[in-house]
This record gives C-alpha cells, sequence and structure tokens, in this order.
C-alpha cells in the first residue's frame, strides 16, 4: 500500500513537472506576430486637398447648382413667381459661366472636369430660395476662400483668380435670392431680365455701370437672362 502511494505521487509529481516544462517552454516559443501589431495605430493626418481636387469640387458644385437653379425656376414659374424663376435662370448661367471656368483651368492643370449631377430636391419656391441662399453663403464664405488661400499658397495664378470671381459673384447671389426672401409677394407676376457677366458670374437686375463691379468686364458683354 505504501508502494502504492509512493507510486501515485511519484506520477502526479512527474506530471505536473512535465506540464511545467511544456509551459516553460511555450513562454520561450518565438511569437509569429508582426511588429506592426504591437506599434500604437499611426494617427492618419487628413490629406490635404490639391488645387486640383479643389477645382473638381468646385466644378462638380457649379455644376450641380446650374441643373438645381434650372428647376426651381421651372418651379417658380409653376407657382406664378416669375420674377423668382428668372433669378434662378440668370443665377443658373452664372454656375455655368463658373464651371466652364474651372474646367479651363482644371484642363490647363492636366485634370480631366467630372461632375456629379445629383437629382435636384425640389420644394416650395420659398423653401428653393432659402436652399439656394444657403448653398451660396457657404461657397462665398467658406468654400472659396478656403481654395483661394490654397491656390494663392500653391501659386496657381489661374485657380486663385476663378476662385476668387466665383467667390464673389456667389455672395451676390446670396443676397439676390435673400432679398426675394424678404419679400417674396413681390417676387411673383412675369419673368424680368436679369444681366450676368460672362466673366465672373456677376448677376445683377440693372446694369447701370460700363464695367462689371466685380471684375471689371465690359457691360457690353453681359448676358440678358429672363
Ligand atoms: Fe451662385
Ligand atoms: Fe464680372
Amino acid at each position: 500500500m505504501k508502494n502504492l502511494n509512493k507510486i501515485l505521487i511519484g506520477t502526479v509529481f512527474f506530471s505536473l513537472a512535465v506540464a511545467f516544462c511544456a509551459y516553460a517552454e511555450e513562454m520561450k516559443m518565438p511569437v509569429n506576430v508582426p511588429a506592426s501589431a504591437f506599434a500604437t495605430p499611426a494617427v492618419q493626418a487628413p490629406v490635404e486637398k490639391t488645387t486640383l481636387d479643389n477645382l473638381q469640387t468646385a466644378f462638380n458644385g457649379e455644376s450641380n447648382a446650374n441643373a438645381r437653379y434650372l428647376v426651381f425656376a421651372k418651379k417658380a414659374d409653376e407657382e406664378g413667381y416669375g420674377r423668382a424663376a428668372s433669378l434662378f435662370r440668370a443665377a443658373a448661367r452664372a454656375e455655368q459661366v463658373h464651371f466652364e471656368r474651372h474646367a479651363k483651368v482644371i484642363k490647363e492643370l492636366g485634370g480631366v472636369p467630372t461632375a456629379n449631377i445629383e437629382t435636384p430636391v425640389v420644394k416650395s419656391t420659398q423653401e428653393n430660395l432659402k436652399a439656394a441662399m444657403e448653398g451660396e453663403i457657404y461657397e462665398s464664405t467658406v468654400m472659396y476662400p478656403e481654395f483661394l488661400a490654397k491656390a494663392e499658397k500653391d501659386n496657381i495664378k489661374g485657380a486663385s483668380d476663378a476662385f476668387e470671381d466665383a467667390g464673389r459673384a456667389e455672395g451676390v447671389h446670396a443676397s439676390l435670392y435673400k432679398q426675394a426672401l424678404g419679400n417674396l409677394k413681390g417676387w411673383k407676376g412675369g419673368n424680368k431680365d436679369f444681366y450676368v457677366c460672362p466673366f465672373c458670374g456677376n448677376v445683377v437686375e440693372k446694369a447701370l455701370f460700363k464695367v462689371c463691379p466685380l471684375c471689371g468686364e465690359s457691360r457690353k458683354n453681359f448676358i440678358t437672362v429672363q
């Protein structure tokens, strides 16, 4: 019996020793995990957009604004806001001035102008005017000033001139939409003439000047839009 106990105790100790050796061996084994897995994940710095990227963004934005305003104009005519419809068409023509100029600079920089035209969300004319005004405010106070600063830093004159002119014109569009929103009844009735600068996209109701107050383009070249 004593011998049996000794054998059992010996077996237990032997098993524990084998298990311990296996564990120790395991701890010494090289771990086949790439070192990068233990590295602190690198914080991805935001990639700064290039001026060419910004031109593409502006080209896409202006192309969509053009499409949106033409649909808004149709809706305004349907609702009897003829003057607002004319404003939308004039602004649409101005956005065309902008996207054509951006396209020209994109090509000069070796790019291909690309736009993804989304189906416009059309609501009441009052809501459409508000949406249009907000878009113009964003472009004139945030987007174009940022794009202009980058283009100036990059010393790409064609782009900085295009951004500066477009930004100023968007400010004028915003104020016209604001006027319409402030007195919507006054924008009912028939269509009326607006005048669009073919160089900077300025829009005016009365072109009582010899040259565009924003860019110096001759009044003679202004486009009449109704
Ligand atoms: Fe605009
Ligand atoms: Fe102009």
